[in-house]
């Protein structure tokens, strides 16, 4: 009913009153330019539609054809989420334990580098320089080198957020920048991402003794902690443990051709960490990692664990921090994943 009546009222209402009262002489032009108005309206209206028609056929065209400009949208570091953040200075994120200081993976080429210390040292970290903290990893008792994830930089939240929990939980977290993203210098590819993470790597291997050392990735930065475990495992030096949240199974393909299923040379603990209302990285391609892992025989006789985080918890792709039980997720995998002597 309602609709009939506002289907009858329209007619009356295109009838403009100043259509109605205007002068006979100038009626004509008038309706003219509106009937000109509207010609060009549609005009404009149906080159939107063609450039909007071009750049949906084009788009996925260009892509294929330049495989780079697929690599940025896969890296997306020209994102930096916040934008305005000054990396130098962690105290701005909250981090009162943080130090940045810059490595050179080669000569005149800097990556941005955080050290969180433990929490319980916080108060005596206050002023104190990169020698103090660099000395700090000598009795360190575990550390996590961290490797992020695409779009934003080392100081993103989600980041800062799981430092600050595993700095409560006792541990070092070495977090860094890739080439291209945040203040390091160069542009991102999948090979130096893996050599950047393998420097920062050999940096804290040099700097501890037997200290326990984690690789924790997460999204985009599992591919490289999975990179980077597989050359430190040909070498003989595995790390102590392997930590994936929100697993990407490969860069460019996702699930499609696997580390762990076409390369059989990780030999460390794998922990998995997923949340089942991830929308960035689907729930199922970590289960597959999962039953892929546990099937390799370079992982047998080491623990493979996987951790679902139920959809009620909305912890989609990046707020896995946010779980109270992830402590005790962590620590209980780590003592009952350690070495059986
Ligand atoms: C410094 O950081 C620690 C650990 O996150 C926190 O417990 C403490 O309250 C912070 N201190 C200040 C002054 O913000």
């Amino acid at each position: 009913m309602r609709r009939r009546e506002q289907a009858e009222a329209q007619p009356a209402l295109r009838l403009s009153p100043r259509a109605e009262s205007a002068p006979a002489a100038g009626d004509q032009r008038g309706d003219m330019g509106k009937f000109s108005r509207r010609g060009s309206m549609w005009r404009r209206l149906r080159r939107l539609f063609f450039w909007l028609m071009l750049c949906y056929v084009s788009i996925p065209v260009i892509i294929k054809l330049f495989p780079a400009i697929q690599a940025k949208l896969v890296f997306l570091n020209f994102v930096r989420v916040p934008y305005f953040i000054d990396l130098k200075r962690p105290l701005d994120q909250g981090l009162n334990h943080t130090y940045n200081f810059y490595l050179e993976p080669e000569p005149g080429f800097r990556i941005g580098v955080w050290h969180t210390v433990p929490s319980l040292l916080w108060r005596e970290a206050q002023d104190k320089d990169g020698l103090w903290f660099e000395s700090s990893l000598k009795s360190a008792k575990s550390v996590i080198l961290y490797l992020h994830g695409n779009a934003g930089t080392r100081g993103g939240d989600h980041r800062v957020q799981l430092y600050k929990v595993l700095s409560s939980m006792g541990f070092h977290v070495i977090a860094f920048d890739y080439r291209g993203w945040g203040d390091s210098d160069g542009s991102p590819t999948e090979v130096g991402m893996t050599s950047d993470a393998l420097v920062v790597h050999e940096w804290i291997k040099v700097r501890i003794n037997k200290t326990p050392l984690y690789i924790w990735g997460h999204s985009l930065g599992t591919g490289v902690a999975t990179n980077v475990v597989r050359r430190l495992c040909d070498r003989g030096s595995p790390p102590d443990a392997l930590i994936l949240e929100s697993p990407f199974t490969n860069i460019r393909e996702e699930a499609k051709s696997h580390p762990f299923s076409t390369c059989d040379h990780i030999s460390c603990p794998v922990l998995i960490l997923h949340a089942e209302d991830d929308s960035v990285v689907p729930f199922h391609l970590g289960k597959k990692l999962y039953n892929l892992a546990s099937r390799s025989k370079s992982l047998s006789g080491h623990k493979v664990q996987f951790v679902p985080f139920d959809s009620s918890l909305s912890y989609k792709h990046k707020f896995i921090y946010r779980s109270p039980e992830l402590p005790h997720i962590l620590s209980n995998f780590l003592e009952t994943s350690l070495p059986q002597m």
